[in-house]
C-alpha cells in the first residue's frame, strides 16, 4: 500500500503538501467567459439581465439544433486517398508497408501536428458533448454508473463489467474480440480477459492512421473493503466509451483510418506492485500483438503486425478527482520519430485544452503545457509493455496521484463532476483532431 510501488525512479517524493500547493496554484486563474456571466447574474438580479441570459440561451440552443446531430452525417471523409497521393504528413505511405525481397521497408509513421487543433469546430464539439454529458454523470451516468462497482479479477461484478463494455462497444459499431488467458499469479491461477474493439472499415481498413484508446477495467483488491477505483480507472474507461459513442453518433466513415479500444484486465497487483505482479493484461496483449499480423491487412497482402499498426497509444489513468495536474511523462524513446509523435501528441492535447479554455468551453486548464518538465519521474503503467516495443505513447495520468489513490475513498462520492466533464470534452476533441475529422 505504498505509493512507491507504482511510481518508479521518482525523483521528488510526493507529499500531501506538495499536492495541495500544486492544485492551488494550477487552477485558480483569471476570469473566464462563463464565470463573468454567472457573476453578473448573482449581483444584478434585474429583469433585464435575466431576459438577456434567456435570449442568449435561446440562441445557444437554436444554434445547436441547427447542426442536426440527431441524424448521422455519414460523411465520407476527404483523405489523401488513394495511396499514391498520401504524404508523410497525412497518413502512412502505403508503399512502405510492403515486404520486398524478404526485407521490410520501414513504414512512415503519422506525426500529428499541433496546428491540427486550429481546424477543429469547437462550438460543434461542445454542443455534442454538452448534449451527452449526462452519460458521464457521477450519480446516474449510463456509461459511468455500471463501472462504479468493486470489480476485482474473478468476481461476478468483473464479468458483468466485461459484458457491459463489450455490448456498448458493439452498439457503437466496433468489432469486439477478446484476449482471454489464464496465468499464475502470486495468489494462484487467475483468468483474465482483455477487450479489443476495432472500428469496422471496408477494404482499406487500417491502412491510414490508427489511434488506440486504452484504460484498465479491473479494480484493486483491498483487504479493508470493497474498493471501487472510481478514478482507477472507471472514469477513464467511461471517457473512452464516450469518445467512441461520439464517433458512432456523428456517423463518420473513418477509413482508411481506424480507432481501436484496448480495455486491459489485471492492471492492479494482487499483492504488492512488482514487474511480475502487475500489468497482467497489457503484458500479455502487447506480446501477442507483436507477433499477430493485422487480419484486415494480411488479406490485402500487407505483412505488418498489430503493434506496427499503432500510430498512437493513448492511455488514460487516475482521472476524476478534483483539480488534477498533468505533465508530459511519456517514456523517452531512442527513436526520434516516436519521440516527436509523443511530444506532438501531448502538445496537441494541451493546445486543444487551451483553445477550449480561451473560448469559454472549459473553466480550467489541467495540462502543464511544457513538454520537457516532469517532477515525477517515470510512472509504471499499462503503456510499458508497448513502449518497450517502440509503440508511440501518450500517457495521461494525474501527477501527483489523487489523494484517494488506492483507498476506499476512491469512490463515486469523491468524484468531481467538473473534472469528468472536462476530460470527456477534451478527449473527444483530441480524437477528432488526431483523425482529422471535421464536423
Ligand atoms: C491523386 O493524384 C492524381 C495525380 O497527381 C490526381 O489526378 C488525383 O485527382 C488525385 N486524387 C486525389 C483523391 O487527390
Ligand atoms: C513512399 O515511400 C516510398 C518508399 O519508401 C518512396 O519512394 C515514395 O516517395 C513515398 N511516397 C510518398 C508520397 O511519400
Ligand atoms: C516528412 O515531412 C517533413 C516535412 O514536412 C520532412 O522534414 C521529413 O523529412 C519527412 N519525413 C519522411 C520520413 O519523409
Ligand atoms: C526486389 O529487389 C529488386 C532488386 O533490388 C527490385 O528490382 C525489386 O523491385 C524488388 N522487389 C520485388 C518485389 O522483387
Ligand atoms: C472471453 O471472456 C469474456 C469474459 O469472460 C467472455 O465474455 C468471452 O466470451 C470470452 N471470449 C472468448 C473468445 O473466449
Ligand atoms: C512476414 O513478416 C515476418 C516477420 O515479421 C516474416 O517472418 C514472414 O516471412 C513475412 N511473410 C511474408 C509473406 O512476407
Amino acid at each position: 500500500m505504498n505509493k512507491s510501488k507504482k511510481i518508479k525512479n521518482r525523483k521528488t517524493p510526493i507529499s500531501n503538501n506538495a499536492k495541495k500547493s500544486q492544485s492551488d496554484t494550477d487552477t485558480d486563474t483569471a476570469t473566464k467567459p462563463g464565470t463573468t456571466a454567472f457573476k453578473m447574474f448573482k449581483s444584478q438580479t434585474s429583469i433585464y439581465s435575466i431576459g438577456f441570459l434567456l435570449l442568449c440561451l435561446f440562441f445557444f440552443i437554436n444554434s445547436g439544433s441547427s447542426i442536426k446531430f440527431t441524424k448521422p452525417l455519414k460523411t465520407k471523409l476527404d483523405y489523401n486517398y488513394p495511396p499514391e497521393n498520401m504524404t508523410n504528413g497525412s497518413s502512412k505511405n502505403l508503399s512502405a508497408l510492403f515486404f520486398e525481397n524478404g526485407t521490410q521497408v520501414p513504414k512512415v509513421m503519422y506525426v500529428p501536428q499541433v496546428s491540427q487543433a486550429d481546424k477543429l469546430d469547437y462550438q460543434a464539439i461542445n454542443i455534442i458533448t454538452g448534449r451527452d454529458i449526462k452519460d458521464v454523470d457521477i450519480k446516474s451516468g449510463s456509461l459511468l454508473s455500471p463501472l462504479l462497482v468493486a470489480r476485482p479479477v474473478g468476481s461476478e461484478a468483473h464479468s458483468k463489467v466485461n459484458s457491459f463494455l463489450s455490448s456498448k462497444l458493439k452498439e457503437y459499431g466496433m468489432e469486439v474480440t477478446y484476449d482471454n488467458f489464464t496465468e499464475s499469479t502470486v495468489v494462484g491461477k487467475k483468468e483474465f480477459s482483455n477487450i479489443i474493439a476495432t472500428s469496422k472499415n471496408l477494404g482499406s481498413a487500417g491502412i491510414g492512421k490508427r489511434l488506440v484508446l486504452c484504460a484498465h477495467y479491473d479494480s484493486k483488491i483491498l483487504k479493508t473493503g470493497d474498493f471501487v477505483g472510481a478514478t482507477d480507472s472507471s472514469v477513464p474507461v467511461a471517457i473512452i466509451l464516450s469518445a467512441v459513442q461520439m464517433l458512432s453518433e456523428i456517423g463518420v466513415d473513418l477509413s482508411p483510418n481506424s480507432v481501436q479500444v484496448l480495455f486491459f484486465d489485471g492492471e492492479e497487483a494482487f499483492k504488492d506492485w512488482t514487474s511480475k505482479d502487475s500489468l497482467y493484461g497489457s503484458r500479455h496483449l502487447a506480446s501477442k500483438m507483436d507477433s499477430l499480423k493485422d487480419p484486415s491487412l494480411s488479406s490485402l497482402g500487407y505483412n505488418i503486425t498489430q503493434l506496427e499498426m499503432i500510430d498512437l497509444f493513448l492511455l488514460l489513468d487516475l482521472i476524476g478527482a478534483s483539480n488534477p495536474s498533468f505533465y508530459n511523462i511519456n517514456p523517452a524513446s531512442s527513436n526520434p520519430t516516436t519521440s516527436s509523435i509523443q511530444d506532438n501528441s501531448y502538445s496537441l492535447l494541451a493546445k486543444i485544452e487551451a483553445d477550449l479554455y480561451d473560448l469559454g468551453f472549459l473553466k480550467k486548464k489541467f495540462l502543464n503545457p511544457f513538454n520537457s518538465f516532469s517532477p515525477f519521474g517515470k510512472i509504471d503503467d499499462d503503456h510499458r509493455p508497448f513502449a518497450e516495443r517502440n509503440v508511440p505513447i501518450l500517457h495521461i495520468i494525474s501527477t501527483p496521484f489523487p489523494k484517494v489513490w488506492h483507498t476506499l475513498d476512491d469512490n463515486a462520492e469523491n468524484l468531481d463532476q467538473y473534472t469528468v466533464n472536462h476530460f470527456t470534452l477534451l478527449i473527444r476533441a483530441f480524437v477528432l483532431a488526431f483523425l482529422d475529422i471535421h464536423i
